[in-house]
């Protein structure tokens, strides 16, 4: 590919006092690309997702956004950079309703008292889960009142709405029924053609072989290696992550 990638992780170390998390590892997603990360409990994952989301700052490594080399210090200066993250155990405030989750943080207001304004987000929202065939009762239902699945097609039309570059998912379907990941996975599959670089965690490897085009296998901390999804097969990557050979 000639492609500029979204996102270059060059040699990224990560150490959380004597435990080595990630150690020398190195990526590049490209638009329009769905990368799996795969690996046992405690592999190291969440850890990745976390440096490329700002939470966690990496020990040495370089991390390359469209070709430059960015420092990215918090959560709000990676999603101000174009990146948005769906967490497994969602961060969405349960008393609020959809549409103040959907705008946490960035709230429309009305000039010139800076009053909230309500029936536009409200408007917008609807709209936002519309475009992604997300049906809930209305975008004024407050999170709690939502299904698991309903809840987490919110969370990832947040992330689809506010990302311009690229979407992590830390398994976004672990607590999710049959229909529901279904439908967490046919709006993951559509942003494909956004042209998002899309990252995601998942210990279903069906689900990884359905939606990727490329899997990163890690184990301990040590990346094991990438394969192209078309060019492989569940048993190389179970004994990759497992390091078994059958
Ligand atoms: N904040 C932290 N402080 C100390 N150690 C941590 C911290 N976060 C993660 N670790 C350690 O880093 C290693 C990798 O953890 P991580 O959560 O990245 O694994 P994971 O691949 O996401 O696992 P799982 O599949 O269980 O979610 C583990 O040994 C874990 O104990
Ligand atoms: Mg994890």
């Amino acid at each position: 590919m000639t492609a500029t990638p979204v996102l270059s992780l060059n040699n990224i170390h990560k150490a959380f006092g004597g435990v080595v998390a990630i150690k020398d590892f190195s990526l590049e997603l490209f638009p329009g690309e769905i990368v799996a990360l795969v690996g046992d409990n405690g592999a190291g994952k969440s850890t990745l997702i976390a440096i490329v989301s700002g939470l966690h700052r990496p020990n040495s490594g370089e991390i390359l956004l469209d070709g430059e080399t960015v420092s990215l210090s918090d959560a709000s200066s990676a999603r101000s950079r174009g990146i948005e993250v769906v967490y497994q155990d969602l961060a969405l405030a349960d008393e609020q309703p959809v549409f103040m989750n959907m705008f946490l943080g960035r709230e429309l207001t009305r000039k010139p008292l800076g009053l909230l304004d309500k029936s536009r987000m409200r408007r917008e929202t609807q709209t936002m889960l519309d475009q992604l065939d997300v049906h809930i009762p209305s975008a004024g239902s407050k999170i709690r009142d939502l299904s698991g699945g309903q809840r987490q097609g919110v969370a990832i039309a947040r992330a689809t709405h506010w990302a311009s570059k690229l979407i992590l998912l830390d398994e976004p379907t672990a607590a999710l029924g049959v229909a529901e990941t279904a439908k967490v996975e046919e709006i993951v599959a559509a942003l494909k053609e956004r042209n998002l670089a899309i990252l995601i965690v998942s210990h279903s490897l069906d689900q990884v072989f359905r939606l990727s085009d490329r899997i990163c296998v890690l184990r301990r901390g040590v990346q094991i290696g990438v394969r192209s999804t078309p060019e492989t097969d569940k048993n190389e990557i179970v004994s990759m992550i497992t390091g078994v050979h059958a």
